[in-house]
């Protein structure tokens, strides 16, 4: 305690030791895309430049030889595979957003990636030496029920209380006043949107695919039809519907498994982070590829949203959250015995709102409190109060007690077994690449979200929470099932 009041004292003298960043975990939201209601959805030109200057932001701020805050041990320009645990749904808009985002972290190696082979000859990779770095598919299913830490988690998909609980939302009086009163909004909108949306699609309801087409055109499009009513109020007012529909949808403080999506995801954060400082630093990067919900359910659980409304909103295309390991102890990448003492360490939370090149992170403390950056024990207790991390307390959260759940509950606990990767990968819980059932399942989900064909989604209603397309025959019909995605498909 005396040497800690000591050293906190010694820190304000101008000789205090500065900062080194351990290792980061970033969740980050895919580029500029085509509209979610006209599919196939397709990253666009301008998306993947944005992810990629995300990417070469961070390779400015964490990986550069010259990085302004390089991470530990990570290398500079050639890309080890076990140095990053990358992962995205299989979702082509996400997972073309990580490989551009990739490209942008670890770009073409150039002269540096050139081999002298036996006989002298020097050969370089394709596209100017291309890195190939292995995006691993979270998916919504694991073909390895014992798997405890496998990303069928993610987004909440088939979570039966989450279930529950959004369409909840559609019985509230909070969303039907809101869907009266802005019954004349929408059709007033009609003009625009009806190549697409028929006059009983265009209500609340669909505020979020209304929003997105309309954002898309004023985007893309050089000839919207009834363009003069797209005033900036309008526009404004379109936007603010979209985030009161989907907060709605991803968060409800009386109800936190509404939020499951961001309670997985905090626990796979809280995995990473972990598994980075007791390996020591062997995997510092951890880098996730997911849905503007997950952001939504996070910023809830974190209680970002006391700190400001601005939190409730649907955050930018290329958005994205960052959390540092960070530490004033004194390291050495060279010497593993250097490493610091978790007491050492501390969790800095940033959020970069659109492409982070434009957009400079910014920190923000989390969980209602004052400090940031929080002592790392600080906030492993603070997560781990919201965090859902393995399938026994998934099933038991989400009150599933079939299926997955039922060889959960009879094999809980068994989880050794699974670490079939190789060296650190093996302790890294996000490098579990190889699930090809879980990977189809995956396609399948987005393939029935893109198709909007409701019978499919109740058919495979094991893996959805409730479904969004605007498409879907009986919109405006059904207020109780006809409004939310699995937060998944909410890309
Ligand atoms: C997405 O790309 C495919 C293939 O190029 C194309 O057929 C489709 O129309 C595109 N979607 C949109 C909404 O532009
Ligand atoms: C050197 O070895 C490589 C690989 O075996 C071969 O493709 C190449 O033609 C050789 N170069 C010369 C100059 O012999
Ligand atoms: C939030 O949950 C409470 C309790 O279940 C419910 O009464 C309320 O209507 C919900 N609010 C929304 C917007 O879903
Ligand atoms: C859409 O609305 C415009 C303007 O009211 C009208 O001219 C057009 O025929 C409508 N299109 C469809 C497909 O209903
Ligand atoms: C622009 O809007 C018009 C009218 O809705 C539509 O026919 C056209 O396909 C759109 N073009 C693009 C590039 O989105
Ligand atoms: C970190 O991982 C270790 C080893 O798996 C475990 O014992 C410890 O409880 C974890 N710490 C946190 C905060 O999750
Ligand atoms: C991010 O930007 C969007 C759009 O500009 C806004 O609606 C949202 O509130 C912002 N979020 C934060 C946390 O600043
Ligand atoms: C390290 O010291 C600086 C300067 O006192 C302080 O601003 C920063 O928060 C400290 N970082 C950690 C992780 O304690
Ligand atoms: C969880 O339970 C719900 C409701 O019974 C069901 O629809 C869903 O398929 C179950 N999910 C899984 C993964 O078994």
């Amino acid at each position: 305690m005396q040497l800690k009041t000591l050293l906190l004292s010694s820190a304000t003298l101008p000789l205090a030791k500065s900062e080194t960043v351990l290792g980061v975990y970033i969740f980050h939201r895919h580029g500029d895309r085509t509209p979610k209601s006209l599919a196939p959805t397709n990253l666009t030109a301008l998306g993947a430049d944005e992810v990629f200057q995300s990417g070469s932001y961070y390779r400015s701020k964490y990986v550069a030889s010259d990085a302004s805050s390089p991470i530990v041990g990570l290398s500079n320009d050639i890309a080890v595979p076990t140095q990053l645990s990358v992962i995205s749904p299989a979702d082509s808009v996400l997972q073309s957003s990580a490989l551009a985002f990739l490209q942008g972290i670890y770009p073409p190696a150039g002269d540096n990636g050139v081999s002298i082979l036996a006989n002298r000859s020097e050969v370089q990779a394709p596209l100017g030496g291309y890195q190939y770095i292995p995006v691993g598919v979270s998916s919504t299913a694991s073909s390895n029920p014992n798997s405890e830490n496998n990303e069928w988690l993610q987004g909440g998909s088939g979570c039966g209380n989450a279930m529950v609980s959004s369409n909840n939302y559609f019985r509230s009086d909070e969303y039907l006043s809101t869907l009266e009163r802005t019954r004349s909004f929408y059709s007033g909108l009609l003009p625009v949107i009806n190549g697409t949306f028929s006059a009983s699609q265009a209500n609340f309801k669909n505020a979020y695919t209304i929003f997105d087409l309309i954002n898309v055109a004023t985007i893309h499009n050089q000839t919207i039809p009834s363009k003069n009513l797209l005033t900036d109020d309008t526009l404004f007012e379109l936007k603010t519907l979209a985030d009161n529909h989907e907060w709605n949808l991803a968060y409800n403080r009386s109800d936190p498994i509404r939020a499951v999506a961001g309670a997985t995801l905090a626990a796979q954060i809280l995995q990473q982070l972990n598994a980075t400082l007791t390996s020591r630093g062997k995997t510092p990067v951890g880098i996730q590829f997911g849905a503007y919900a997950s952001f939504m359910s996070f910023f809830g659980l974190a209680q970002l949203d006391k700190l400001s409304a601005d939190f409730t909103g649907v955050v930018d295309y290329a958005s994205s959250i960052v959390f540092e390991l960070v530490t004033n102890a004194s390291t050495s990448s060279s010497s593993s015995s250097s490493y610091p003492s978790l007491d050492d360490v501390s969790v800095r939370f940033l959020l970069a709102n659109g492409s982070a090149a434009q957009n400079a992170p910014r920190e923000f403390p989390l969980f209602g409190r004052s400090q940031s950056p929080l002592p790392w024990s600080d906030f492993a207790a603070e997560i781990n109060k919201f965090a859902i991390g393995d399938t026994t307390a998934w099933c038991q959260a989400c009150g599933n007690t079939t299926g997955i759940c039922a060889s959960a509950a009879s094999s809980s606990g068994g989880s050794s077994s699974d670490n079939d990767g190789e060296g650190a990968a093996a302790t890294t819980p996000s490098n579990n690449i190889s699930l090809p059932v879980a990977g189809v399942i995956g396609a399948l989900v987005t393939l029935v979200v893109i198709l909007g064909v409701e019978g499919l989604v109740y058919a495979l209603a094991g893996l959805k929470l409730v479904k969004k397309s605007t498409l879907a025959a009986t919109a405006g019909a059904s207020g109780a099932v006809g409004g939310a995605a699995a937060a998944g498909s909410k890309a």
